[in-house]
Parts: C-alpha cells; sequence; structure tokens
C-alpha cells in the first residue's frame, strides 16, 4: 500500500500539476500529512513525496541499486534524447557526468566570471528605460547566449531562436495540458515534434564545424562519442543551462523590484533567498528498484520517492540544486551568473515593480516561474 494523497483520477492531478503546482503540493501536505502519493501523466508510477530533511539526506545518500535517479525525467526523452545526462543511469551516467562536470566547477569557473559580467552589461544595455518589460523574457536571452559561448565557443542565432520557440511551446498552460495527456503526432505534440527536428538540423550542423579548441563540444568530441551522443548532451546542456538560470534570475529581478537591496558587494545571501523562496524546480525524484522504507511506510520497488523541494524549502531547508549522484552540475555556474548579472544590475539601475502585489508562481514547462514574466520598469542609477 502506497501512502495516502489526492483520490482524483491521473489526468485531473495531471491538470493540478500544471495548472496549479505549489497550492496542489501544499493542499496535498496540509490533507494527508508526509509522505503522501501524487499520480500524473509526467511520470510512469505514482510519486511518493517528502520534505523531511533527514529523509531527504538519506535519498540522495542511497545506493543506485537501490534508488536510480534518470527515470523520471523519461518524459523529456523527445526533446533531450536518450544519451542524456538527464536521462542516463549506472555506469553511463557517472561516466558522462565525469565528464561534462569539471569544465563547470572549481577553477575551470573563474575564467567565465569576465565573459558574464561583459555579456551581462551588452544585454542590460538593450533593457528599456522607465517603461515597463518583462524581465525574464530577456534573462532567457542573456543566459542562453552564456551557455552557447560555453558550450559552442561562440553564440549561434539560429539555434538560439529555434531552441526557444521550441522551449516556449512548452510554456503555455493550454498546450502543456494538451501534450501531456494527448501524445499525438498532431496537434501541439506534433508540431513540438517537429520544431525538434529543426533543433537537430542546427545541432549536427554544428557538429559537423572543424574544432574551435576549447569549447565543451570540443571536450565532449574528445572522448569520442558518437553523433548522437553528442546532440544528446548538447541538447540538454543548452536547455538545462539557460532556462532554469533564467527563471532564477527572474525571480530574483521580481523580489529586488520589491525588496530594494544593493547587490553591488555581496548578493549570495539574497541570492540563496530567492532559490529557497522561489525554488525553479519543485522535485527531484529517484525509482525504488527495491523495497523502500521511507517514513514508516514500506515502498514496493517501481515507484518513485521524491524529495519535494518547494515543501522542503518551505520548512527552512534549502535544497534548490537536488543532490547526490544527480546533484545539478551546473549548480556552481549558475550560482557564478546570478552573482554577476544580479551585480551589474545593481550597479546600473534602479527597478520598480509594475504592481505592488508579489507575482505567482505559475508553471512553465518544468519550471515555475513569474506568472506575469517579472514585470519590472527600471531607471538607470545617477
Ligand atoms: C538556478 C539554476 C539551476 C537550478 C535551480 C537547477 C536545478 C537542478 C535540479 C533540482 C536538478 C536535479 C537534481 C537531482 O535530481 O538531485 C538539476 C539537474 C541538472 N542540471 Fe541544473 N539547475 C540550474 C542550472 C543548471 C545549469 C547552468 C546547468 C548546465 C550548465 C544545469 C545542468 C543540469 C544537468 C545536466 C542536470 C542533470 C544531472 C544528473 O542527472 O546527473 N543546471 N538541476
Amino acid at each position: 500500500m502506497l501512502p495516502p494523497g489526492p483520490k482524483a483520477p491521473q489526468a485531473l492531478q495531471t491538470v493540478e500539476w500544471i495548472v496549479r503546482p505549489t497550492k496542489f503540493l501544499r493542499d496535498a501536505q496540509a490533507r494527508y500529512g508526509e509522505p503522501f502519493t501524487i499520480r500524473t501523466a509526467w511520470s510512469d508510477a505514482p510519486m511518493v513525496l517528502t520534505s523531511d530533511a533527514e529523509e531527504i539526506k538519506r535519498i540522495y545518500a542511497a545506493k543506485p541499486d537501490v534508488l536510480r535517479g534518470g527515470d523520471s525525467a523519461a518524459f523529456m526523452e523527445p526533446f533531450v534524447g536518450r544519451n542524456s545526462l538527464l536521462i542516463l543511469h549506472g555506469d553511463e551516467h557517472l561516466r558522462q557526468r565525469k565528464l561534462v562536470l569539471p569544465p563547470f566547477h572549481g577553477q575551470a569557473l573563474k575564467r567565465w566570471t569576465d565573459q558574464i559580467a561583459e555579456l551581462a552589461h551588452a544585454h542590460l544595455d538593450t533593457w528599456p528605460v522607465g517603461t515597463p518589460f518583462k524581465a525574464h523574457r530577456k534573462m532567457q536571452d542573456l543566459t542562453l547566449e552564456v551557455i552557447q559561448r560555453v558550450i559552442f565557443g561562440s553564440r549561434d542565432d539560429a539555434l538560439r531562436d529555434a531552441l526557444r520557440a521550441t522551449l516556449d511551446m512548452t510554456a503555455s498552460t493550454a498546450n502543456l495540458i494538451a501534450m501531456s495527456l494527448v501524445q499525438r503526432d498532431l496537434g501541439p505534440y506534433g508540431r513540438f515534434l517537429a520544431s525538434i527536428k529543426h533543433i537537430d538540423e542546427l545541432v549536427y550542423e554544428r557538429i559537423d564545424q572543424p574544432s574551435t579548441g576549447d569549447s565543451i563540444l570540443d571536450l565532449l568530441r574528445d572522448s569520442g562519442a558518437t553523433r548522437e551522443e553528442l546532440r544528446d548532451q548538447l541538447v540538454t546542456l543548452l536547455a538545462a543551462g539557460h532556462e532554469t538560470t533564467a527563471t532564477a534570475l527572474a525571480w530574483a529581478l521580481e523580489r529586488l523590484a520589491r525588496h530594494p537591496t544593493d547587490l553591488t558587494e555581496d548578493p549570495d545571501p539574497f541570492i540563496d533567498e530567492v532559490l529557497r523562496t522561489r525554488p525553479v524546480l519543485a522535485i527531484t525524484a529517484r525509482k525504488t528498484l527495491q523495497p523502500y522504507e521511507l517514513q514508516g511506510h514500506t515502498l514496493p520497488a517501481g515507484v518513485y520517492v521524491a524529495p519535494c523541494i518547494y515543501l522542503a524549502n518551505r520548512r527552512g531547508r534549502s535544497i534548490p540544486f537536488g543532490g547526490g549522484t544527480r546533484r545539478c552540475i551546473g549548480a556552481a555556474f549558475a550560482q557564478l551568473e546570478l552573482r554577476e548579472v544580479l551585480r551589474a544590475v545593481s550597479m546600473r539601475f534602479s527597478i520598480r515593480p509594475v504592481r505592488a502585489e508579489g507575482e505567482r508562481m505559475r508553471r512553465r514547462s518544468i519550471t515555475l516561474a513569474p506568472a506575469r514574466g517579472a514585470e519590472i520598469v527600471a531607471n538607470p542609477l545617477a
């Protein structure tokens, strides 16, 4: 027997999960206590959620033959591909992780600091002055350019437009519901699949271009990856590496507009608080490969046990990047980017909200984003 949870049929829970993700989680926790079980079309088995700090630690530390990562991302496979770091598990996952992690960590990060600050300033030059605009979109443009430079060594506007067009298809609530519940090759889902084909053409063009020397594409090429493996890792890094960071930046600006703070010196406490109170991803999940004990329940093999970032952060524990061998490989890079961009904004602009009340957390594909796109007005500092 699985722990209790919402009794509505899977399709209705999927709609709730898309339309009111945070209320759905809060209501289920309040009504059923923890752990609780949800059923949505986004996973092939029920998900058992917890926000208990000790249990989460134990889940992230579990051996891979007990709890396995990767399976819960299967719904993203048509986009990221079967060789994606998000999908792989076992030895192959660890091998790919070891390959991609170093450029996003430690000393290697330092070389990006100045470049990110420079790009941030160039993008801030394009901000409208004194009139409302949606900062989320501006942040998507910036973070996509940053990650393209890291991955390819230069920007690529055709690929940028193709990626944004595809990801934007998963932003509207109506589209998301249609794509989650009716996966036919017609309608929104069919258009989504067709636009992925266009991305593939552009990515393969890039793969076939001569090496530039020290980009991540070169690193992956040198590892002997096949063209398809290269495509999958590149699309994964491009998407995971910009959409999440853009959303975190959008939240940071939405908050900053309402709580003016000087971020030129030490933006870290502000960033930590934004990531805690407005987590970009709501859950991380692992599949049980054998019976698993969770808070007095014995879960059978074949279901998901899922630390709920959103609920855990509300209890004061901040795990915006997940944990264990699946912890976000871009965490340090994202934090660096957040720091540099927010510092640049704080140096140049005073920003204020368009409306006084804070923006709701609204689902945009897998992320929780500001409902009105982080609407702000920016005025240059004297
Ligand atoms: C604020 C920005 C970001 C947030 C909030 C975020 C959050 C997360 C979370 C919660 C996970 C799942 C961890 C788990 O299952 O335990 C994850 C995984 C991942 N993230 Fe991020 N991320 C961010 C930025 C980035 C960036 C910049 C990159 C790439 C450079 C990136 C690449 C990845 C990859 C490849 C994985 C899969 C790791 C694996 O399964 O081994 N992320 N991220």
